[in-house]
């Protein structure tokens, strides 16, 4: 009798457990409610805060979810998400979590390599500012009110609409968010966007070159010339090994504010090594460049306005430096990402705008002295453990194969190519020794200040994660 009971204990176990479980879920939707109606018992909150019963938690969840590492069943999940619709859902949002001692993850929906602003290892409540994506455009002010659960290629699309010689350059990639403070400080809502002047053409190429055409002598020269050509010349390197071939394939794409004729005159002048012509070059809107840039500029303007790209899995690292490569360097890089086989990188040249802005006038301190950024990207397809861990570990040998090329003390990094691999801290107990070895990557002598301002306004660290700017404890 006593042995069968303890069976039924047992094997009820799971069970009983799942129903607590399940039950203090219950509770903390209920309470979480409670508080969020309490402060808006006017309208229908409930319709905007999902728990893992809610049948439309999954999809919310996944909608916004751009990396698959982070879409798995072992990754952790939100108790709760909430899906705002007015500034004052966003407050009490930030409020009832705070009460309850829950981490909040702030979500506005673009890339998110590292996936801190939908994962957490504590518990927490998910706030998804993908409701809050309203853009508009004042051609009068030369201004954008954004919100921050809208994509770049949403705002070039509102501002096309409205003019042919407006733009505002905020990169290539149509699905990458407005938003992203750092998520440290608070909840941003939107921003106020400063628009630039576009001519009615502009001029891109694109040309390809491989080992056997002196791909190392043009990427030694381009080291030299890229970041201090034509101000009105952006011309990104990208490096793929190419195995079919065995060699490494070296595309120079270019943008430029003025006609072929122009460019040409100033590529022969400045990187004649490229050898590029007129017919390379092609004369469009900058609305068209933006297509050409990431897909193909035949492409209809309406694919600009698509907010879910196929998600793949990911992983980035990156670099900056303020050294050109020695020639035997740049062979050898070539040689290693042949055999390694999967990293490519995508290199963008500093200078011009850049630079003119002093290091500590805003947070972003990678400004003049860097001739460029590094971006080492892979992406693959299949799931599976250990298909990832193979991937991933090729970013990082090859990222320590680059120390003695690239910038040190610190070895800077590009907060945007967000990469757990280079220091983490505590979640609601950030150390500064901790923070410290990230945040001088990424800001540098901004760091400190950082630092100063979060203790100022949030001494508690409720706005946590595992990279955020820690607070200083007396
Ligand atoms: C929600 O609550 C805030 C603060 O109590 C209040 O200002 C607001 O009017 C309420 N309702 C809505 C729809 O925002
Ligand atoms: C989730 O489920 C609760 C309880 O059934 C319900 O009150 C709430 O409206 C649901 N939320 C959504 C977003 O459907
Ligand atoms: C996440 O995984 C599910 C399968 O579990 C899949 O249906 C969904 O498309 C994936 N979502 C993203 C954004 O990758
Ligand atoms: C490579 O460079 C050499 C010397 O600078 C030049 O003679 C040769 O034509 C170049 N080859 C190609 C394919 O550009
Ligand atoms: C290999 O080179 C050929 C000839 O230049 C080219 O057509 C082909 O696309 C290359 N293969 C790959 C995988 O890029
Ligand atoms: C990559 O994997 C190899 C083989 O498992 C291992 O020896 C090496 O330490 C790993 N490198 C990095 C940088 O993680
Ligand atoms: C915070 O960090 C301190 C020092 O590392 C440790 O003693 C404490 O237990 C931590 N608290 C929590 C809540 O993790």
């Amino acid at each position: 009798m006593k042995h069968s009971y303890q069976l039924l204990v047992v094997l009820l176990l799971p069970f009983i457990f799942q129903f607590l479980t399940s039950k203090a879920d219950d509770l903390v939707y209920e309470t979480f409610l409670n508080c969020m109606s309490s402060r808006n018992s006017s309208d229908h909150v409930s319709s905007l805060i999902y728990n893992p019963k809610n049948s439309s938690y999954t999809s919310t969840l996944q909608a916004y979810i751009r990396n698959q590492r982070f879409n798995k069943s072992t990754t952790p999940k939100p108790i709760i998400i909430v899906t705002p619709l007015y500034e004052s859902h966003v407050q009490s949002t930030i409020i009832c979590s705070k009460n309850m001692g829950m981490n909040l993850r702030i979500r506005s929906g673009g890339h998110d390599f590292e996936g801190l602003s939908y994962v957490s290892y504590t518990n927490f409540v998910l706030l998804d500012m993908s409701n809050f994506r309203s853009i508009d455009v004042n051609i009068e002010e030369e201004t954008a009110m954004v919100q921050v659960g809208a994509i770049i290629g949403e705002l070039y699309y509102r501002i096309w609409e409205k003019s042919k010689v407006h733009a505002f350059p905020a990169g290539v990639c149509p699905t990458v968010g407005i938003g992203g403070g750092g998520a440290s400080f608070g909840v941003i809502l939107s921003y106020k966007l400063q628009l630039v002047r576009v001519p009615e053409m502009v001029t891109v190429f694109r040309v390809v070159k491989t080992s056997e055409e002196n791909v190392t002598d043009i990427f030694n020269r381009w080291q030299y010339v890229a970041e201090k050509m034509d101000n009105d010349l952006f011309i990104r390197l990208n490096l793929k090994p190419d195995h079919v071939n065995k060699t490494i394939r070296a595309s120079f794409t270019a943008f430029f504010l003025g006609d072929s004729d122009h460019l040409v005159t100033v590529m022969d002048k400045e990187f004649p090594e490229l050898g590029v012509k007129k017919n390379d070059c092609k004369e469009m809107s900058w609305i068209k460049s933006v297509l050409f840039w990431s897909s193909d500029d035949k492409a209809p303007l309406e694919t600009l306005l698509i907010r879910s790209p196929s998600a793949k899995f990911a992983k980035r690292k990156s670099d900056y430096l303020q050294i050109p490569i020695p020639k035997n360097g740049i062979e050898s890089i070539m040689q290693k990402m042949l055999e390694l086989s999967v990293v490519g990188l995508a290199i963008n040249p500093y200078g011009g705008r850049m630079s003119e802005i002093a290091d500590w006038e805003t947070p972003f301190p990678h400004r003049a002295g860097n001739i460029f950024k590094i971006e080492y990207s892979v992406n693959w397809d299949e799931g599976g453990p250990d298909i990832e861990a193979y991937y991933v570990n090729q970013t990082r040998q090859f990222y320590d194969f680059m120390t003695p090329f690239v910038s040190k003390n610190p070895r800077e990094a590009y907060l945007n190519y967000r990469d757990l691999d280079i220091g983490t801290s505590g979640v609601g107990n950030n150390s500064y020794a901790e923070g410290k070895v990230y945040g001088q990557k990424y800001f540098k002598g901004n760091f400190e200040r950082l630092v100063k301002v979060k203790t100022m306004v949030d001494p508690g660290d409720f706005f946590t994660n595992e990279q955020s700017i820690p607070v200083l404890k007396n």
